[in-house]
This record gives C-alpha cells, sequence and structure tokens, in this order.
C-alpha cells in the first residue's frame, strides 16, 4: 500500500469526511479534516470564521491547515475542505506528498446529502445558506472542476454506490498507486 498521504477532494457533500473516517480505519492510520483543523487553530467554526474574519481570511487558514498537515512524515488520511483545492499552492503540496482522489457526485445529490447534514455539518457550510444548496453547488460544480481536475489522480463516482463501495475504490485507487512511490 502507498505510504503517501490518502487525500479526499470534491464538493461539500461528496462524503469526504464519511468515507475517510472508514479508510482511516481500514489502513490504521490517523484521519485529519482541515475544516476541523481551521476551527481548532482559531476557536471559531468555519461559518464564525466567515461571519468575523471572512472568506479570505478562512482561505488563508485553510492553506496553512493543508501545508501542515502535507507535511506530516506518518500518512494520514487527509479530507479537505471543499474549496482547498482553488489555491495553487495546496493542490501543489496534495499532489507532491498524497494520492490525491476526487469524490464526485451530482449536485442533486450533494444537495440532499448537504442538506441531510445540516445539524451535523451546518455551521461548517455557510456558502450554501443564501441560495440553497442544490443551486449553490450546481455553480460550484462548473466553476471549480478546473480546480478539482488539476488536483485529483484519481476520481471516483459516488452515484449510486454505498460507503462501503466507495471506500473500496477509493483504497483501490490508493493500492494502484503504491508502486509510484
Ligand atoms: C467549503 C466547504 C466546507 C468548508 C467551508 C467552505 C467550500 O467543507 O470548508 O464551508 O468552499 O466548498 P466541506 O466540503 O467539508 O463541507
Amino acid at each position: 500500500m502507498s505510504t503517501k498521504h490518502l487525500v479526499l477532494v470534491g464538493l461539500m457533500g461528496a462524503g469526504k469526511t464519511t468515507v475517510g473516517e472508514r479508510c482511516a480505519e481500514q489502513l490504521g492510520r490517523p484521519f485529519v479534516d482541515t475544516d476541523e483543523l481551521v476551527e481548532a487553530t482559531v476557536h471559531l467554526s468555519v461559518g464564525e470564521i466567515f461571519e468575523t474574519l471572512g472568506e479570505e481570511q478562512f482561505r488563508a487558514l485553510e492553506r496553512t491547515a493543508v501545508a501542515d498537515v502535507s507535511a506530516s512524515p506518518a500518512p494520514l488520511v487527509i479530507a479537505c475542505g471543499g474549496g482547498a483545492v482553488l489555491d495553487a499552492d495546496s493542490r501543489a503540496r496534495m499532489r507532491a506528498t498524497g494520492v490525491v482522489v476526487w469524490l464526485q457526485a451530482p449536485p442533486a445529490v450533494l444537495g440532499a446529502r448537504v442538506t441531510d447534514q445540516e445539524d451535523r455539518d451546518g455551521a461548517r457550510r455557510p456558502l450554501v445558506r443564501d441560495d440553497g444548496p442544490v443551486a449553490t453547488l450546481e455553480r460550484l460544480a462548473v466553476t471549480r472542476a478546473p480546480a478539482y481536475e488539476a488536483a485529483a489522480h484519481a476520481v471516483v463516482d459516488t452515484t449510486g454506490k454505498s460507503v462501503d463501495d466507495v471506500v473500496d475504490a477509493v483504497l483501490d485507487e490508493l493500492q494502484a498507486r503504491s508502486d509510484d512511490d
């Protein structure tokens, strides 16, 4: 198995946290979520950071979080916030130190998941509050596609797949790249 980090990217609701936690369990590696790391650094929720410091400051904190976790000598499973790939330095670090897997799903599916997870993750997702999740995710899917493409070594389509199936597909992608180490 690869000794590189396993890095999960994709839009909100793609399943990065759920799938990442399971992959970490199976690999016996620590799991790190960049949103959690940012929140722990400034003792504010992502929503509070957007409100009080602004999105630009959140992105700067996110860039530092990606740099910190990428530098870990122990291989990790890293779930990146949906917008982390927008930063070119972060993309370069992810690709250099990890196998980057893009979890995909249609905006309608992502929107339904985000709505279901509102209680758990609402404070972390200020971007979907105003226009409604599906409209926002449709827009982000188009504008961010080039950044996900540039970041990812592999794509896993989660449509119609169980969490276990997605975990297997992601671990297969990691395994397939173990020879590159
Ligand atoms: C964001 C996604 C969120 C969080 C923040 C911004 C985005 O993370 O980082 O609300 O820009 O797509 P998840 O993708 O883990 O929900």
